[in-house]
């Protein structure tokens, strides 16, 4: 009997603990980070949910979850406090997914809203049985005004930084000193950092680590014939197809045929530049 009481007791103790520890987690606030010269803060969502300017919205064109959507948001601005010096926020994402968005973009009449999912009225989920694009999401009003593609709808937000420009930190991604900068291969690389380096990296440059080095150990100009490559980039389960794959499609909406013809010329371009 007596052993029996002690170890009903352990088992009790052990339920009691893992019980706290889950309450603990469960009671744990997402935080959103952000880091800039002049502002380096930790904001609970509890806090942000309580700011002033938060608001209801509608956004009719959905990039996360392709479909209209209500959300309690702020507009992005009304958090970072100066940021005309800075030229790229980037966002990073509890995924590994890396949106570098040029400042520029923010103020040019697409309203960028930080959408905030409230505990007591959780957001879908993105797929069948797994997460929402909450606690933070960064969603656009009016993305045509500025050419916002679907890149720049980071989800799953967990911090918000000041970073330079993606070829000054990583030069390795820049053409030959030789390629004019209003060149085809120059206008590839802008699309490439724009819509492509949210997960790739080029010689072994970039934030993202989502899908594989375009141009290391090979690049898929030299192993894809051009057709497969160009229908791969604008559908990429129409070339090859598993459960697991992520890699978006592009369609001529958010990268025209010109584009996709410069963006080809940078990646072949570069397979000189190893
Ligand atoms: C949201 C992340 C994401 C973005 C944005 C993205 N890709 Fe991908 N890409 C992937 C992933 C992940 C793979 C690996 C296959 C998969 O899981 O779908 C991949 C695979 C590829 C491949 C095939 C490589 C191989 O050897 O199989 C090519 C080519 C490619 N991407 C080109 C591009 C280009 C060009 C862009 C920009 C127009 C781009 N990707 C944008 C995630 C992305």
């Amino acid at each position: 009997m007596k052993i029996f009481c002690s170890r009903t007791l352990r088992i009790f103790l052990l339920c009691m603990s893992a019980w706290l520890l889950c309450t603990g987690s469960n009671a744990a606030e997402p935080v959103l980070e952000l880091s800039f010269s002049k502002q380096q803060q930790r904001l609970a969502r509890a806090d942000l949910l309580r700011h002033p300017d938060v608001r209801t919205i509608e956004v009719p064109a959905d990039s996360a979850y392709k479909q209209p959507m209500k959300y309690r948001a702020l507009p992005l601005l009304s958090i970072l406090r100066d940021v005309r010096s800075v030229d790229v926020l980037q966002f990073k994402t509890e995924d590994g997914f890396v949106a570098n968005i040029p400042t520029a973009l923010l103020s040019g009449g697409a309203q960028p809203w930080l959408a905030i999912e409230a505990p007591h009225a959780p957001w879908p989920a993105l797929k069948a049985g797994g997460r929402s694009a909450g606690p933070f999401y960064l969603v656009w009003l009016a993305p045509e005004k500025s050419g916002i593609t679907p890149e720049l709808w980071p989800y799953q937000i967990t911090a918000i930084s000041e970073v330079t420009l993606l070829q000054n930190r990583y030069p390795q991604i820049l053409p030959a000193a030789s390629i004019a900068p209003d060149s085809a291969e120059y206008r590839g690389m802008h699309i490439y950092i724009m819509q492509c380096a949210a997960c790739h990296q080029i010689n072994g440059g970039g934030d993202a680590k989502v899908g594989p080095d375009l141009n290391l150990p090979f690049n898929p100009t030299e192993y894809f014939q051009e057709g497969f490559l160009r229908r791969y980039i604008r559908a990429p389960s129409a070339v090859r197809s598993w459960a697991q794959m992520t890699m978006p499609e592009f369609s001529e909406q958010v990268l025209s045929e010109s584009q996709m013809d410069d963006l080809l010329a940078y990646l072949r371009h570069m397979t000189q530049r190893r």
